[in-house]
């Protein structure tokens, strides 16, 4: 029976062996992590991670060929293959702060793995790095073998959070790069013979290691560059009366350009794209191609501008100032159908407005109080580490509640602020959230999900990113 052990059972270590293991009978998979919480959650009832279709995976091979474990040496030690999906986390402090990839989860992961093996093994790269990372990972693990043979290879991941099962199940493509020598060719062979299970023959590239390493980089600063272009959009579209769902529409029919990953909104979170477009920022920066540092730098601008632009539009719309005024915040996911609030757009806007000095009530159906409360609590990039390893929150902010439903939330305040695109939402009964609201009424909906017509004829005043402006709101002087 062949053996696979992943190091670091999070977002990805978690449901990708969930679904290796489920889709591979006759291969036993081991995901082991330092955090005892996460392992003792992973065989719990209450997983550590909300993903629609995760539960119904696991429980379908836990305790069968799937096991979840902090034994992180003995699973290392007996694995044929070993995944490291562990936290790439942008460096907070010298060179290269606030831009480079923080490789050290994954050195001590390579130190452990070189110092417990006993047998010839095949290591893959699952966490986002930097491009060469393979060569010095190579370079640990061949300086302190004992005559073991390691083969290297690159199998970046491609899931999206809230979708990860489906896109497991049927990914686009899977890719493996691997070095270009008869020992690194069957090394990818055996790796694309794991997904050869269910993913068809021709959705699996093979590359140099290189191409591979370089591919995520570049398929994430893709994606996060077309979110920032139609967000970019939608500044000129309520400066002119445009419609940016019309606009995205007639782009996104050219067959060249498509119609996904269009949708304007408050700004992209989640724990990749800045990340990772910083590190290919920096990467840029090192090899002397200041323009194209610059160009990838701006989709990131834009992001920030776009979370700025709501927080001032929220202010200014309100006669300039929030001070004291309770306002609900509907959604602080970084994105509907998941619990992530990794880099959600939630927390600047939140501590845009506390700056301010609001008051806030939010309401998210999968994020708890002590979450929230502890990104709120966190500086830049504090998150991304283990979670054993995080600061200690400081105590609740006193200027925010988090309540347990959305009518709660409203009930008295001047403003309700949509920040994710939950499809509780969309539903709501605005009529009687509207009756228990300060008058005038604002709704600013930063994901596009409210009947903007509909909720005009209530009462309310209304603002959607992108969409023609309330005729209360162009009354306004401009927002900068
Ligand atoms: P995560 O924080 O959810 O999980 C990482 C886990 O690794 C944590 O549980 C941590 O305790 C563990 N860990 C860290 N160092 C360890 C060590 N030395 N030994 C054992 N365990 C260790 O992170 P994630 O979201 O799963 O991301 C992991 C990697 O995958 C990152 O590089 C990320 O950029 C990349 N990635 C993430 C996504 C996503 O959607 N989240 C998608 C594609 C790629
Ligand atoms: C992303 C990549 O899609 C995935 O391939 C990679 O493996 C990890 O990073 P993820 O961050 O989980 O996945 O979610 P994604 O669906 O890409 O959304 C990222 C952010 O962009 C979210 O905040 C989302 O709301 C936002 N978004 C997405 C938009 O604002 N508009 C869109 O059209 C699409």
């Amino acid at each position: 029976m062949v053996k696979i052990c992943c190091i670091g059972a999070g977002y990805v270590g978690g449901p990708t062996m969930a679904v290796i293991a489920v889709k591979c009978p006759s291969i036993e998979v081991a995901v082991v992590d330092i955090s005892v919480s996460r392992i003792q959650a992973w065989n719990s009832d209450q997983l550590p991670i909300y993903e629609p279709g995760l539960d119904e995976v696991v429980k379908k091979c836990r305790g069968t060929n799937l096991f979840f474990s902090t034994d992180v040496e003995r699973h290392v030690a007996e694995a044929d293959i070993v995944f490291v999906s562990v936290n790439t986390p942008t460096k907070t402090r010298g060179l290269g702060a606030g831009k480079a990839a923080d490789l050290t989860y994954w050195e001590s992961a390579a130190r452990m793995i070189a110092d417990v093996s006993k047998s010839d093994k095949i290591v893959v790269e699952k966490s986002t790095v930097p491009v060469k990372t393979a060569e010095a990972i190579e370079r640990i693990l061949t300086h302190n073998s004992k005559g073991i043979k390691y083969q290297i290879l690159s199998n970046p991941e491609f899931l999206a959070e809230g979708t990860a099962i489906q896109d497991l199940f049927n990914p686009d493509r899977v890719l493996i790069g691997g070095r270009e020598t008869a020992d690194g060719k069957k090394a990818v062979d055996a790796l694309k013979s794991v997904y050869a299970h269910w993913v068809p023959e021709d959705r699996i590239l093979c590359t140099n290691l290189w191409s591979a390493e370089l591919s995520k980089l570049a398929a994430n600063a893709f994606l996060a560059q077309r979110i920032s272009s139609v967000n970019a959009m939608s500044a000129l579209c309520e400066a002119t009366g445009a419609d940016v769902a019309q606009v995205a529409h007639a782009v996104g029919t050219d067959s060249r350009i498509g119609p996904k990953f269009l949708k304007a909104s408050v700004g992209f979170g989640g724990s990749c794209f800045q990340k990772d477009i910083l590190n290919l920022v920096y990467i840029c920066e090192c090899n002397g191609l200041a323009e194209v540092a610059g160009y990838w730098r701006q989709v990131i601008k834009v992001n920030d501008y776009q979370k700025s632009r709501f927080v001032n539009r929220v202010v200014s719309s309100m006669f300039n100032t929030v001070a004291g005024k309770k306002v609900a915040i509907l959604g602080f996911a970084f994105k509907k159908d998941t619990g992530d609030t990794r880099e959600t757009a939630a927390i600047d806007v939140c501590k845009g407005l506390i700056g301010d000095k609001a008051h806030l009530s939010i309401f998210d159906p999968q994020v708890g109080e002590a979450q929230i409360q502890k990104d709120l609590a966190l500086n830049k990039f504090e998150w991304d580490h283990p979670a054993h390893l995080q600061p200690a929150a400081a105590g609740a902010a006193k200027q925010v509640s988090v309540v347990r439903d959305a009518y709660e939330a409203a009930k008295g305040a001047h403003a309700v602020c949509v920040m994710t695109e939950w499809e509780e939402f969309k539903g709501l009964d605005y009529g009687r959230i509207y009756e228990g609201m300060q008058k005038p009424a604002f709704v600013f909906d930063g994901r596009n999900v409210v009947d903007v017509e509909k909720l005009r004829e209530i009462g309310f005043i209304v603002y959607s990113i992108g969409k023609p402006l309330d005729p209360w709101l162009k009354d306004l002087p401009a927002v900068a």
